[in-house]
């Protein structure tokens, strides 16, 4: 028995061992990572409660069995105490997050983005127009925001050279290889050249868009939105205009009074062509369709001039047709009181919020445009 190990010695050991234990599992305290790190310095393959295991073997059976039993107390007691707190941390940890984390079910409901969201009075107006017209069976027609000059102005027959040319302000694009100069189309009326070309009459559409001219103030953008009409078949007259109109200006106002002048004009592409007033009052600022002695500009048309039919390929002894167009831009700040364009492409949140509309109420003549 001389190699056998020191009994008082090994007792010694794991009564210093138990203390160890005790001591670091009071500095690990609430520290999760910390007590993984103790449980694989004490309890690991090589921890120094296993380390104290390995002596058994050098042991008589008598020995082996009193010692095994008193560090295996240890090894169950010091898992115990790891189990013990890892549960009492994570209690901590629940508890903090119930406490962090605790919703106040009685505040109120934040607003979604369907509410707080607004269309812009552009697209409602936009949207109130196409549906007006597409109730009096106006199909929507589109074509490009960069035109040729046949487009914009040759084929509706504004000459060579002509001083109209001039009064619309137009952006070009530098000349390509064959001295061509592309622009951004001064208005949606090439859009009735590009759509009589591509079908058959009759026709009876409108067309919303955007259109463009170098020119900027408290009422005019350079970008700015116009809508064009026509109609055209074998009979359609100026009898036919004045009614299409009136309708269209009594249920876009939503005014049942509304009332239309109608001043002789001057466009290239119409013959008669004429300018449409609506009667109005003015107080200050504020302007009511509908009332008073004042007039306010707010369209031109007239009947399609023969030259543009026949640019179209449409035979203009057979066929005629009115045409119209106005600022869509115009209208939305008449209807809407809206003092100054430029406002509409400056995207502040505040105007936005004040003019805008609710993203669900899609105008319909029978649901209501505006309301
Ligand atoms: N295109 C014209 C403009 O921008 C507006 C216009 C006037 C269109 C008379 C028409 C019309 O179709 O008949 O100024």
């Amino acid at each position: 028995m001389t190699d056998s190990p020191d009994l008082e010695n090994i007792s010694l050991q794991i009564q210093q061992a138990r203390a160890k234990f005790e001591g670091q599992l009071d500095s690990v305290g609430t520290d999760s990572v910390a007590l993984e790190s103790l449980r694989v310095l004490a309890l690991g393959k090589t921890g120094y409660i296993n380390e104290l295991a390995k002596q058994l073997g050098k042991m008589n059976a008598e020995d082996r069995s009193k010692f095994g039993s008193l560090i295996n107390a240890l090894k169950q007691d010091a898992t115990w105490r790891i189990a013990e707190r890892k549960q009492s941390i994570e209690g901590i940890r629940i508890k903090q997050r119930l406490a962090n984390e605790r919703i106040d079910v009685t505040a109120p409901v934040r607003a979604s983005a369907l509410e707080t969201g607004r269309i812009h009075p552009l697209s409602q107006v936009w949207d109130e127009v196409v549906a007006i017209f597409a109730d009096m069976g106006f199909a929507v027609e589109q074509g490009p925001d960069i035109e040729t000059d046949h487009y914009n102005f040759g084929a509706l027959n504004f000459p060579e050279g002509h001083p109209a040319r001039e009064m619309h302000d137009t952006f070009y694009f530098e000349p390509d290889a064959s001295g061509a100069r592309k622009l951004l189309r001064t208005h949606t009326s090439p859009v009735q050249v590009r759509t009589m070309e591509a079908g058959e009459p009759p026709f009876r559409f409108i067309c919303p868009g955007r259109t463009y001219r170098c020119d900027s103030d408290q009422t005019h953008t350079p970008q700015f939105h116009q809508i064009e009409g026509l109609v055209v078949d074998e009979t359609t007259h100026l009898g036919h205009l004045k009614w299409t109109l009136e309708e269209f200006l009594r249920a876009f106002f939503e005014v049942e009074g509304v009332e239309l002048r109608m001043r002789p004009s001057f466009f290239p592409f119409t013959e008669p062509s004429m300018e449409v007033d609506v009667r109005c009052a003015r107080l200050g600022n504020e302007i009511r369709i509908g009332e008073g002695d004042d007039w306010l500009e707010i369209l031109g048309c007239g009947m399609v001039h023969p030259n543009v039919l026949r640019s179209s390929g449409i035979d203009p002894e057979k066929y005629q047709g009115f045409a119209f167009g106005m600022g869509i831009d115009r209208l939305a700040m008449l209807k809407y009181g809206i003092p100054d364009l430029r406002a509409f492409f400056e995207s502040d949140l505040r105007w936005l919020k004040h003019y805008g509309f609710a993203a669900l109420d899609v105008p319909t003549l029978a649901g209501g445009l505006s309301s």
